[in-house]
């Protein structure tokens, strides 16, 4: 971090969180709480609140949380430098230039140019294609349907045949080679200098989801290829951390995302009202992606290209999705190529249809699968069933694969018992078998030791901030070191310290990460709501977690014993915490 502590926490103080949300989200009051509908995912009941006691935000509908930083960081799409920035302005607060190192200003102030050049370059396309020279650009839009509006909503543009105009365009208003380079807009030729990167091309902007060009997407008018060239990534151009038509998206108010793969595509499910479409940039479908649409909602549906190519690109998409627990849904849309043609022909509604009627995605799976075997032949077929039987181990809990298996036995008519009886014989054999005895326990089974240790680390710093009076009662057993999980620990021994002297301040912790998936992390610490239970059963339940963290502990740390020298003092000080914890009766 770059500004010194306080400084921070006075431009944090001095602007109310619940002033300051107010300005982006309807709320009401409701207790000692505001709440609102969510401006990071779409929903139709409120589940984002404010409180302003802790001076900080949170949604239980999709997790985004932090602090008054953190909203405006999450909102406007700033860096934490930016959001400083815009904050410190509104509580007229002068931020000193001196404080930036000067690595990171420079950062700054580059990105701050990579996106005003693209901002340019994006206003001479736009203005090119409703010029003279840009008359093909504008026919070809018209031929696909495209309606003035929406090309004023996508910003489109074209760059024309001349091959060095707007290097001289962007000369002229003040930007240099090396900037207009990085940014890709140009390339230098040792015989012909500075010429233009797109050349008769149809442009697509390509906006965060604040709205800002971030780079481009051109067309080529006719055959030549590549039919599409993207700009580079850049500092500001993270092609596997944005989506195209996100800036939209986000505020559909959809409960679902369609997912496709061009950017025709999205444009012509957002003129037919289907505002929720976005597509990956040029590149195939990332995780970063999928984690970016699961801050919204659960409901993925594809609407790839039914060819050959648009269905394997569909299943990697579903197999990432699934990497970060989603699972989407595959929109048919055959007899069509895509969901342009598909709008085109057929129309809104029947897409809507086909949504309703979308398949499973380990039903699609299954379905391609089947492709790949002859079933009229004994053999093949038999191959095919153990594939199935293998894909049916992937699933741990045992209901769902049991409903599985009785769908995929209906459907490819085998035997269910038969079916069973081989997907039992396949996990023997590769090892699978575990999930299959695997009792059930509460609402995630699907949790390994990891996440189960994380998740008692968790409630512990939750429940102590929900009621800080618990520290008390438990700091001669637990340290922030007892915290394995990095983020835990920095934010326990904080708030250890923090309630030492009897301060307790959530939004001020979070400062101290600067990266937002960490500032969610932490302020989702602050948020979690603990069950309600009885007085009785809640002591037992404090004292589970408490043991349970000191235990997970007093494991790590024996298996360090040897590599880590601290480790025997913790091994020793758990042990008999451990003991005591036993018989030790904590009130709450
Ligand atoms: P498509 O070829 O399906 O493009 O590629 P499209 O959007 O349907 O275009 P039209 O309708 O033929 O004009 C899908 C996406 O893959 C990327 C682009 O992002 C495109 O939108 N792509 C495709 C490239 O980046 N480069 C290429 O050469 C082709
Ligand atoms: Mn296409």
């Amino acid at each position: 971090m770059y500004y010194p502590e306080e400084l921070v926490e006075e431009v944090r103080s001095r602007n109310d969180i619940v002033d300051v949300i107010s300005g982006y989200v309807r709320m009401q009051k409701k207790g000692s709480n505001y709440f609102g509908l969510c401006p990071f995912h779409n929903e139709k009941s409120s589940s984002f609140s404010v409180s302003p006691s802790k001076q900080m935000y949170y949604c239980f509908g999709c997790g985004a949380g932090g602090n008054v930083l953190t909203f405006v960081m999450e909102y406007e799409n700033y860096s934490f430098t930016e959001a400083m920035k815009f904050l410190a302005d509104r509580a007229g607060i002068k931020l000193p230039e001196v404080e930036y190192n000067e690595e990171t200003r420079q950062k700054e102030n580059r990105r701050a140019r990579l996106l005003e050049v693209n901002k340019e370059a994006a206003k001479y396309f736009y203005y090119q294609l409703r010029s003279e020279h840009g008359k093909i650009g504008m026919e070809y839009f018209q031929k696909r349907q495209l309606t003035d509006e929406t090309m004023k909503q996508f910003g489109l543009g074209f760059s024309n045949k001349t091959s060095d105009d707007l290097v001289k365009y962007l000369h002229s208003k003040g930007f240099k080679d090396d900037l207009i380079t990085e940014a890709g807009l140009a390339s230098f030729d040792e015989r012909f200098g500075m010429h233009d990167k797109f050349w008769n091309r149809v442009m697509f902007p390509i906006q965060d989801s604040n709205h800002r060009v971030i780079g481009f997407g051109g067309r080529v008018m006719g055959d030549g290829t590549p039919k599409y060239l993207n700009s580079p990534e850049t500092p500001v151009f993270d092609k596997s951390r944005n989506l195209y038509g996100l800036n939209f998206a986000r505020t559909s108010r959809k409960d679902n995302f369609i997912l496709c793969e061009g950017y025709m595509d999205v444009i012509a499910m957002h003129q037919a009202g289907f505002h929720q479409a976005v597509a990956s940039l040029g590149t195939a479908f990332t995780s970063g992606q999928a984690n970016i649409l699961r801050r919204y909602t659960q409901n993925v549906y594809l609407a790839y290209d039914s060819d050959g190519a648009g269905v394997n690109a569909a299943l990697r998409a579903l197999g990432i999705l699934r990497q970060v627990g989603m699972s989407g849904k595959i929109i048919n849309m055959q007899p069509y190529k895509d969901p342009d043609e598909f709008i085109k022909n057929l129309g809104a509604e029947e897409f809507s249809r086909r949504m309703e009627q979308a398949e499973n995605s380990f039903l699609f799976e299954i379905r391609m699968l089947e492709r790949d075997f002859d079933l009229k032949d004994p053999e093949g077929k038999t191959r095919f069933h153990r594939e199935i039987a293998k894909k049916l181990c992937g699933f741990s809990e045992e209901m769902e694969r049991e409903n599985y298996l009785e769908a995929v036995a209906e459907k490819y008519q085998i035997g269910f018992d038969q079916l069973r009886k081989l997907v039992n014989s396949v996990a023997a054999q590769t090892g699978l078998a575990k999930p299959l005895e695997r009792p059930k326990s509460g609402i995630q089974s699907k949790q390994s030791p990891e996440e189960n240790r994380k998740k008692a680390q968790r409630l512990l710093i939750t429940w102590i901030a929900e009621e800080p009076e618990t520290y008390q009662k438990i700091k001669k057993y637990i340290s922030p070191k007892d915290f394995t999980e990095e983020l835990y620990a920095r934010v326990a021994e904080r708030l250890f310290q923090d309630l030492e002297k009897g301060e307790y301040n959530p939004a001020a912790i979070i400062d101290m990460f600067t990266d937002e998936e960490q500032q969610r992390e932490a302020a989702a610490l602050f948020h979690t709501k603990l069950a309600q239970t009885q007085d009785m059963d809640r002591a037992k339940a404090f004292k589970d977690i408490v043991y349970t963290v000191k235990k997970d502990s007093y494991e790590y740390y024996t298996s360090r014993l040897g590599t880590d020298v601290e480790a025997i003092n913790k091994v020793i000080e758990g042990k008999k915490a451990l003991e005591e914890l036993g018989k030790a009766h904590i009130s709450v």
